[in-house]
C-alpha cells in the first residue's frame, strides 16, 4: 500500500487464539496493540473503544464470532455479546449475520477485505465530487482506522489529494474522545495531506470566512429514507453547512445501510458515560445524532454518488 494507508491486519486480525487489534484508544500517543482471547473480550474492546469507527467494529465482531466458534464457545451467546457491544453503528449486526451460516476464520477475513475493497471503491466515486483546490472539512474519524483499512470519509479525502484536487483538510477535533484531534489528523499526517486541527465550536466560523468547501462524513447507519447517524456534531455540522450554501458529502459502504428502518427517529442512538463529558459536574453524553437527508447533498457508495429521494436513489438491492 502507498505512504500513510495502514495495512488492514495491523488495525485488526484473527490470530490462532485471539483477535488482535490496534488500540485506538492510545493512539497516537503509543502505537499497541491488544489481544482478545474471547468473544467477551472482543466485545469488551468494542465497548471501551479499543476499536471503534462502524465498519471496523463488524469486522472486529465478524472475526471474534470466528474465535468464538474456534473456542468452541456457545455460537448464541457469542453473536448476542457482541451484537449488544454498541447499538448505533448497524455494521455491527450486519457483519454478525454475515457469519451465522460459516464462522470460519476464512469467512471474516473475506468480509474483511471485501469491506475494504468498498471503501476503495467509493473513494473513487466521491473524489469525482471535488474540484481543484477542495478545502473540506471532517468530523471524527471515518479513516482507515474505522474501516479496518482505507477509510470511507478520509478515503475519499485521500482518492481527491491522489487526483490533485485536494488542498486542505479541516478536522474537527471531536469532543469528547477526540476522534479527530487523535486518529484522523495522524492519518492525514502519514499521508502527508495538508490539515489542520480545529475545535469543534470553530467549524461554523471558518465555513463563514470561506475558507471550507465542503463537508465529508462518514456514517454508521443510514435510515431507508437517507436520515444518517454519525458520530455527535456531525447535525450540526449540517445545519451551519447548509447555512453557508456548502454541500455535505456522506461516505458509506453498503454495510452502513439500514432498510428496516424507515427514518432516524428509529435509530438507536448510543448514550456513553457522563463522565467521558465531565467527571466533576452532571453531564449528559450521547455519542450520535442523525442528520436529516435534506441536509445530505449526496450519500456516496461503492456502488456511486446516490442523490434524494434516498429510498429510491440507495443501492438497496446490493445490501440485501
Ligand atoms: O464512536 P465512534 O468513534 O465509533 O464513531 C465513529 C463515527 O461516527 C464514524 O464517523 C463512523 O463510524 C463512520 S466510520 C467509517
Amino acid at each position: 500500500m502507498g505512504r500513510g494507508h495502514l495495512e488492514p491486519e495491523r488495525i485488526v486480525r484473527l490470530e490462532l487464539g485471539a483477535v488482535v487489534l490496534l488500540d485506538q484508544r492510545r493512539l497516537p500517543d503509543e502505537v499497541v496493540e491488544l489481544r482478545c482471547g474471547s468473544a467477551a473480550e472482543v466485545a469488551d474492546a468494542i465497548r471501551t473503544m479499543a476499536v471503534r469507527g462502524a465498519p471496523a467494529i463488524g469486522v472486529a465482531a465478524a472475526y471474534g464470532l470466528a474465535l468464538a466458534a474456534e473456542r468452541g464457545e456457545d455460537l448464541e451467546r457469542a453473536y448476542e455479546v457482541l451484537a449488544a457491544s454498541r447499538p448505533t453503528a448497524v455494521n455491527l449486526v450486519w457483519a454478525l449475520d454475515r457469519m451465522r451460516d460459516d464462522p470460519s476464520p476464512e469467512r471474516a477475513r473475506r468480509l474483511h477485505q471485501e469491506e475494504v475493497e468498498r471503501c476503495r471503491r467509493m473513494a473513487r466515486h466521491a473524489a469525482a465530487l471535488f474540484g481543484p483546490g477542495t478545502r473540506a472539512l471532517t468530523h471524527c474519524n471515518a479513516g482507515g482506522l474505522a474501516t479496518g483499512g482505507y477509510g470511507s470519509a478520509v478515503g475519499a479525502l485521500l482518492a481527491a489529494w491522489e487526483d490533485g484536487l485536494l488542498a486542505h483538510v479541516w478536522v474537527d477535533e471531536t469532543r469528547p474522545l477526540l476522534q479527530g484531534a487523535r486518529l484522523t489528523a495522524w492519518e492525514l499526517e502519514a499521508a502527508g495531506i495538508p490539515h489542520a486541527v480545529i475545535a469543534d465550536a470553530a467549524a461554523a466560523h471558518v465555513m463563514a470566512r470561506g475558507e471550507v468547501d465542503c463537508v465529508v462524513t462518514g456514517a454508521d447507519r443510514i435510515a431507508a429514507n437517507g436520515d444518517t447517524a454519525n458520530k455527535i456534531g456531525t447535525y450540526g455540522l449540517a445545519v451551519a453547512a447548509a447555512h453557508h450554501g456548502l454541500p455535505l458529502y456522506v461516505v458509506a459502504p453498503t454495510s452502513t445501510l439500514d432498510p428496516a428502518t424507515p427514518t432516524g427517529a428509529g435509530i438507536p442512538i448510543e448514550e456513553r458515560d457522563p463522565a467521558e463529558v465531565t467527571s466533576r459536574f452532571p453531564a449528559r453524553n450521547p455519542a450520535f445524532d442523525v442528520t436529516p437527508a435534506a441536509l445530505i447533498a449526496a450519500i456516496v457508495t461503492e456502488e456511486g454518488v446516490h442523490r434524494a429521494p434516498y429510498e429510491s436513489s440507495l443501492p438497496w438491492a446490493v445490501h440485501a
